[in-house]
């Protein structure tokens, strides 16, 4: 990508080594959210993609889909829909456990927050192994979306999780360092 606000977003975020284990290096988006240019650019970055596309829903990964999301729902005129680690939602719920870079979760949904032929956007700050992407593409379906895409603030590419997505579309504004 070449649009020059992409630099400026790298530049912020920061990478820490060996957090929350040795041998990983944490890609910490925080540092985006304090400058106030670059996370503007972030939302505005997808939100010039996805404007024109349809989309009915934003579904957004907890924790820091949570963060991105809302804005570009907002923008694009789409509701937003929180997938959520377990135990968290209180009505009933569909759930897809997956495998993560350190350890195993799960991802629950709201029945009834997504109808079928419902076209989605699927929202996280951060693809690694891919698991939770696929997860997140699991419950959408399951409730009859048709996701159209996956957006993630940056890819982390020698772990391959776009090869996780069964071809899915993946956009990432950055890659690792
Ligand atoms: C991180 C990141 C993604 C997920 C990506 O979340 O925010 O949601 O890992 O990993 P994957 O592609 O290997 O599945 P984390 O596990 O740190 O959970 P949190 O957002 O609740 O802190």
């Amino acid at each position: 990508e070449d649009d020059p606000r992409i630099d400026g977003i790298q530049s912020r975020i920061r990478v820490v080594p060996n957090f929350p284990k040795p041998g990983i290096m944490f890609q910490d988006i925080t540092t985006v959210l304090l400058d106030p240019k670059a996370f503007k650019d972030t939302i505005d970055l997808f939100v010039e993609r996805y404007k024109s596309k349809n989309i009915t829903v934003v579904a957004g990964i907890e924790a820091r889909g949570f963060i991105f999301g809302p804005p570009i729902a907002l923008a694009i005129g789409a509701k937003f829909v929180p997938l959520r680690k377990p135990k968290k939602l209180p009505g009933k719920v569909i759930r897809e456990e997956y495998d993560l870079e350190y350890g195993s979760d799960c991802l629950e949904m709201h029945v009834g927050a997504v109808e079928s032929e419902e076209r989605a956007l699927v929202v996280d700050d951060l693809i690694a192994t891919g698991g939770t992407l696929c997860a997140a593409m699991n419950l959408l379906e399951r409730a009859g979306a048709e996701v159209v895409e996956c957006a993630c603030v940056i890819e982390i590419p020698d772990l391959k999780g776009r090869d996780r997505l069964n071809g899915k579309p993946l956009f990432v504004l950055v890659e690792s360092r």
